[in-house]
């Protein structure tokens, strides 16, 4: 059944009634106390009942709609928007309107809500995810320490030994503080970009060399492909040393023995695309959309034995938002990853 939604309708159907009722009642009267039946006065009179009551239950019923509807304003918090809708629109759309702009409040605060209970979750995650990474370099540069301070200190060959790894795990703790604060930073908009023109080629070139004993260690070949042999890219040099740095170390460290990282420079119109791939194990789909994420890291326990916070990538993402670029990744599980991030062409005057 239709519903009946305006209050026009509403008072129309219910003065018919009350006029139907006043016909019956007035029929009955003239049966029972025989007086002379005039159809024309009958029918004015009817008519005017009809026409009153309609007249008195439209404004009932507009006056208390309206009321209802006020309070449902100020209750979604948009108390001028009433004003708004009552001036546009006719008392029949205005509950339609109502019914979508309450529904409309309700799937946004809903919205509010899941992101919300989301915030609140990634913010416990956090805390415990820098508690956890913070108290394994302490406690163990503390076991080295004691361990020196509970030996008879006499052998300065086990003391040095003892206090460079202590020494080691400090240095540790100082690098995840570091990446923290720099995250942290670039969240709140305090970082400043130093943009240059500089060679994206020479650059790679530099990071491979960088990575060349870790590339060694893995057998991994290092390997640039691009169109020309200088690429003029604008951007901070150092950001995107960076980024480059993470992505292959990560390539190297998460790609399989004997394997190969790739580097492909795309000419687009006013950028670059540059796309860093390996030939490794891949990364399961769960992972991919949280893996810029801080401390985020994808298969654990394959991970376990492989040194990294999960901070990189954050970094990472941090950087190439900053400069207003985009970054994605795509992988195939037993195939590979695929880094892909835009950056700045560089066009002289
Ligand atoms: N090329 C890749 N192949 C497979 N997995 C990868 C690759 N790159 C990143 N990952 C996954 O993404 C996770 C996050 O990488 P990220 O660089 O943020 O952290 P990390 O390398 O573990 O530590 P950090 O960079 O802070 O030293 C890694 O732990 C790894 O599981
Ligand atoms: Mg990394």
């Amino acid at each position: 059944m239709r519903r009946v939604t305006s209050p026009t309708l509403l008072a129309l159907y219910t003065s018919m009634a009350v006029a139907i009722f006043s016909t019956a009642i007035f029929l009955c009267c003239s049966l029972i106390f025989h007086f002379e039946f005039s159809f024309l006065y009958n029918t004015i009179f009817l008519f005017i009942i009809f026409l009153l009551s309609f007249a008195l239950f439209r404004f009932v019923m507009i006056r208390f709609v309206y009321n209802k509807i006020k309070i449902i304003y100020k209750t979604i918090g948009r108390p001028l928007k009433f004003q708004e809708e009552v001036k546009s629109n006719s008392s029949s759309t205005l509950i339609k309107t109502v019914e979508r702009d309450v529904a409309e409040w309700a799937i946004n605060k809903n919205k509010q809500i899941r992101e919300l209970k989301k915030l609140e979750q990634y913010r416990k995650d956090f805390v415990g995810n820098v508690s956890h990474e913070l108290k394994t370099p302490i406690f163990n540069a503390q076991g080295y320490i004691e361990t020196i301070l509970d030996s008879d200190l006499d052998d300065p060959v086990f003391i040095k030994s003892y206090l460079e790894k202590a020494n080691s795990n400090i240095e540790r703790l100082e690098s995840i503080v570091t990446d923290l604060l720099e995250i942290s930073k670039f969240e709140s908009g305090r970082i400043e970009l130093n943009k240059e023109a500089f060679d994206l080629v020479k650059l790679i070139k530099k990071v491979f060399f960088q990575y060349h004993h870790l590339a060694q260690q893995q057998n991994t070949t290092l390997k640039v492909h691009s169109e020309e042999n200088t690429i003029f890219v604008f951007a901070d040099i150092k950001r995107i040393m960076q980024v480059l740095e993470n992505l292959i170390s990560n390539s190297i460290k998460y790609g399989k023995e004997n394997g190969a990282t790739h580097i492909f420079i795309h000419d687009l119109d006013e950028q670059f695309l540059i796309e860093i791939t390996d030939n490794g194990p891949g990364i399961t789909e769960e992972h991919l959309p949280r893996l810029f994420e801080r401390f985020y890291r994808a298969d654990k326990s394959r991970n376990r034995k492989i040194n990294g916070t999960g901070l990189g990538l954050s970094i990472v993402k941090n950087i190439i938002d900053a400069h207003e670029q985009t970054i994605n990744v795509t992988s195939e599980l037993g195939k590979g990853t695929t880094f892909s991030f835009t950056m700045q062409k560089y066009i002289p005057d």
